[in-house]
């Protein structure tokens, strides 16, 4: 697909600039439809590597490839006039070299039309950060509980208590010193997610921190109560899309069971009428 076809309001200049302005919204979407539903209320609309839990029945995002990426990320675009695209680079397309992170983050603007990329890591990120910025890639950095990492990080887990705040607040500085135009907290205390945001220069998104940071950000399938046995303390369900929607095929079911769907006004006469 031609990515210039796409037309944006947003990009990462505005958004950087509206930290100290008002809140940044954001939200994921993996489809066109939801995009569509979401363009108009969105500064920013993230294709998260959550896809492949929440689309695909995943344990967890590893397992997240290049090409889910894209196939989700151009089908993201083409729901999207208004709203800014970020795209997350997925596990092991980016770790090993800023080349690497170059070439593949390239790829994912090209093939999608997403305006920037999102990967994890503060401190240890920073070069390709910078490497990525210099030649025309917009980076968000994700610092905090970064799920990529949960085999070292031991879990779900909040980051940033106790004597993990100063590696933390590093991490914030770090990212933005290497030209991140915005870093999304996860998963971190409130008052260390405000006092990172005071601090720094660029754009907080919070999932999991604190009010106070410059934006949000949530799973669009968590807030829409898509699933009934799994609700992190930090998501706020904005309605209960699960069982409404369970509901409604088992109705569907029963209906077809006792031959009331399709009823007549659903089945096609003999003859066409003038409208179909
Ligand atoms: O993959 C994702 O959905 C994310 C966020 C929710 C921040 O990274």
């Amino acid at each position: 697909m031609s990515a210039t076809a796409r037309k944006t309001a947003l990009n990462a200049q505005d958004i950087r600039a509206l930290k100290g302005e008002r809140p940044i919204v954001s939200l994921t979407a993996y489809t066109t439809p939801m995009a569509r539903l979401m363009d108009e209320h969105c500064d920013f609309v993230l294709v998260g590597d959550s896809v492949g839990m929440v689309l695909h029945g995943l344990s967890s995002t590893l397992g997240v490839t290049m090409e889910m990426m894209i196939l989700h990320g151009a089908a993201v675009s083409r729901g999207l006039s208004h709203a800014m695209m970020v795209i997350d680079m997925p596990f092991g397309s980016y770790e090993e070299s800023p080349q690497q992170a170059f070439r593949n983050a390239a790829r994912l603007m090209a093939e999608t039309g997403a305006a920037a990329v999102k990967l994890e890591g503060g401190v240890e990120m920073g070069e390709t950060i910078r490497f990525l910025v210099k030649r025309g890639i917009p980076v968000m950095a994700h610092i905090g509980l970064t799920p990529q990492a949960i085999n070292t990080l031991g879990g779900y887990k909040v980051q940033g208590r106790a004597e993990g705040a100063a590696p933390l607040i590093a991490d914030a500085h770090a990212v933005t010193e290497a030209g991140a135009f915005a870093v999304v907290l996860e998963k971190v205390p409130a008052t260390l997610a405000d006092q990172v945001t005071s601090e720094i220069t660029i754009p907080t998104i919070g999932i999991g921190a604190s009010a106070g940071c410059d934006g949000q950000v949530l799973v669009v399938d968590d807030m829409l109560g898509f699933f009934t046995s799994f609700k992190p303390k930090f998501v706020k369900r904005y309605a209960e899309l699960g069982p409404a929607a369970e509901e409604a095929i088992a109705d569907y079911a029963a209906e077809v069971r006792a031959r009331t769907f399709p009823a007549p006004e659903h089945t096609f006469a003999d003859h066409a009428p003038k409208k179909d």
